[in-house]
């Protein structure tokens, strides 16, 4: 199999389409978008399935997220003639968090933060790992201190598997070029303030000039500003 360091140097400079192209192509439907629905989700998206109406697009609903998120979701799927694959978390698993630490945990300290999102967002994703061998993610350098030194192609530890970023060096307005010029659906929210979208209770919106991610889990340091879907 083709290493990530052999991937990282034969697509540096290609396209992030040509290089969907070539992975869907080697990966068939063993490879999958994890998509937030956030905008360089929904440019993935777009892009995956021009070359492939089939591939496989996954969300992990937290049971907290924003109206506004589901009815892009609903949006999206309409638009393209698609049904993303929803992911929800183990409802006894929640029954016994929220019963016992209270339903909004997440503010009371880092560990019950992730605590809530191991149970509504980990524990899925490695539902959706056990059928797949690579998987896509929107993230980019520009989002973040944390993310600064992430490349385009990963070997991610805690999934095993392959982890690849194909607009990892994209900048916003890239992907909001992007978005316009193929009127790609996105969420509203992003027209109020808010640039980066998660969990309704750990999202809210950002001052002009203000860092993307600031306003996710805004009461906490920002080395802390992950949920684990992508630690090291
Ligand atoms: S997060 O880890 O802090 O929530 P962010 O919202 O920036 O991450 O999204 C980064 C990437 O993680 C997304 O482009 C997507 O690939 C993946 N991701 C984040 N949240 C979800 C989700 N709820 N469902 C599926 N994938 C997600
Ligand atoms: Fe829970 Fe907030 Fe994490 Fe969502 S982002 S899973 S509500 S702690």
């Amino acid at each position: 199999m083709i290493t990530e360091k052999e991937l990282n140097q034969k697509f540096a400079a290609e396209t992030p389409e040509n290089f969907l192209r070539f992975l869907l192509h080697e990966f068939g439907n063993k490879i999958a978008l994890s998509s937030s629905l956030g905008p360089e989700d929904q440019v993935l998206t777009d892009m995956i399935l021009k070359i492939n109406k089939n591939a496989t697009i996954f969300t992990l609903d937290t049971g907290r997220l924003f109206p506004e998120t589901y009815s892009l979701l609903d949006k999206t799927n309409m638009h393209y003639g698609i049904n993303i694959r929803v992911y929800f978390p183990d409802f006894q698993k929640v029954e016994e968090m929220v019963s016992s630490k209270g339903i909004n945990l997440f503010y009371e300290s880092i560990e019950k933060r992730k605590l809530c999102c191991r149970i509504r967002k980990l524990d899925p994703l490695s539902r959706a790992f056990s059928e797949i061998d690579a998987w896509i993610c929107g993230l980019r350098k520009e989002q973040s201190i944390t993310r600064q030194d992430m490349k385009l192609v990963e070997w991610d530890q805690n999934s095993n598997m392959l982890k690849i970023n194909p607009l990892i060096n994209w900048t916003e307005k890239e992907v909001w070029n992007y978005i316009h010029k193929y009127q790609v659906p996105y969420n509203k929210l992003h027209n109020e303030g808010f640039p980066s979208i998660g969990c309704q209770p750990c999202t809210r919106a950002v001052k002009n000039g203000e860092d993307t991610r600031s306003g996710r889990w805004w009461w906490e340091n920002p080395e802390h500003r992950e949920c684990g879907l992508h630690r090291k």
